[in-house]
């Protein structure tokens, strides 16, 4: 083998090792994620505690109890609202003034756990909902969703503001747990919705899931571009035939529009 078909083998070979690299880590992520998560060891009293002290207690109180203008009492939030503001990244808020709104998660797996343990103990809120959308009746969903969602998140769940410069945001990137949570807490300016059933919310929770799935599809149908780019390229396509149309109308044609001789010809004339 001559150097040059070594070094060619050995470009192949780095070529496979990437995604083999990849999928190596990939599966190690996933191997390791739920034994860390579903850990057996109980979520530390004490870190919850200091976490906490340090990234909650300076808009909610030391005990929880809440802070004029800055953060609301935590009595009676409980470990589903603890963990919907968790997972869905709302807090710790960086301006008490602003909406909480989904972003990036602040904490890892176990101070997640920790933080909702510590919130839960500090009143009687609801606990965090075993939301099942394998069953889910889609129909009963949907019309759950039509009367009791779409008022503000709108009828595919995109989302739009509801006055106050509040707005009800999209529901693409909700997990089924985190509606069911939402459905319960109330979170910000959304009521409770107490007077569902745990079927109910699985069946809604099931719809929303689905909802999301359609959306995505779409947009991939159309190269993925998303539904503001979507927009833009259907009116581009509806633009060009109306272009085409107007300067057909608008075009000079012999016996309408007299020509410049013409002109000149009639005021010669006159
Ligand atoms: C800068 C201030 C601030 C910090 C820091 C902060 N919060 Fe909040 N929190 C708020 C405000 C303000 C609200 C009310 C949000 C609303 O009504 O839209 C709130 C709401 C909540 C709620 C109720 C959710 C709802 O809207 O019903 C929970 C639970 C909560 N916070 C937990 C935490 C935890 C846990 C931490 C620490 C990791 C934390 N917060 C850090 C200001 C803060
Ligand atoms: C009165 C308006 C209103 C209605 C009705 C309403 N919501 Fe909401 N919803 C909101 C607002 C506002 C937020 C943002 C809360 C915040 O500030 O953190 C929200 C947040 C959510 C979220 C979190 C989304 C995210 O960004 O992580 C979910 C999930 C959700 N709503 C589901 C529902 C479902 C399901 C229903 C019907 C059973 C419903 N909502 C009805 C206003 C509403």
């Amino acid at each position: 083998m001559s150097r040059g078909d070594r070094r060619r083998v050995l470009g192949r070979h780095a070529l496979l090792a990437a995604p083999l690299a990849a999928s190596a880590i990939f599966a190690l992520v996933i191997f390791v994620g739920p034994t860390t998560s579903q850990s057996a060891t109980p979520p530390s009293v004490e870190l919850g505690a200091l976490l906490f002290d340090a990234s909650c207690s300076s808009c909610h109180g030391a005990n929880g109890e809440g802070i004029d203008g800055r953060g609301p009492s935590l009595k009676n939030e409980g470990r589903a609202a603890a963990d919907f503001v968790l997972r869905t990244g709302r807090m710790p808020l960086a301006d008490p003034s602003a909406q909480a709104k989904r972003g990036p998660v602040r904490f890892t797996e176990e101070e997640i756990l920790a933080l909702v343990e510590h919130v839960g103990l500090i009143g009687d809120g609801v606990d965090i909902p075993n939301v099942d959308i394998t069953n889910a009746d889609l129909g009963n969903g949907g019309s759950i969703f039509r009367l009791n969602c779409a008022a503000c998140h709108v009828a595919s769940a995109a989302g739009a503001p509801i006055g106050g410069n509040r707005r009800a945001p999209s529901l693409a990137l909700s997990t089924p747990t985190e509606v069911g949570e939402a459905i319960l807490t109330g979170p910000g300016s959304m009521p409770v919705f107490g007077v569902l059933t745990e079927d109910e919310i699985n069946d809604v929770a099931g719809y929303v899931e689905n909802l999301a799935e359609q959306n995505t599809t779409g947009a991939l149908h159309f190269g993925g571009a998303g539904p503001v780019a979507e927009g833009l390229a259907a009116w581009i396509l509806a633009l060009i035939p109306m272009v085409a149309l107007t300067r057909w109308i608008g075009r000079a044609r012999s016996g309408r529009d007299p020509s410049e001789e013409d002109t000149d010809a009639i005021e010669a004339a006159k």
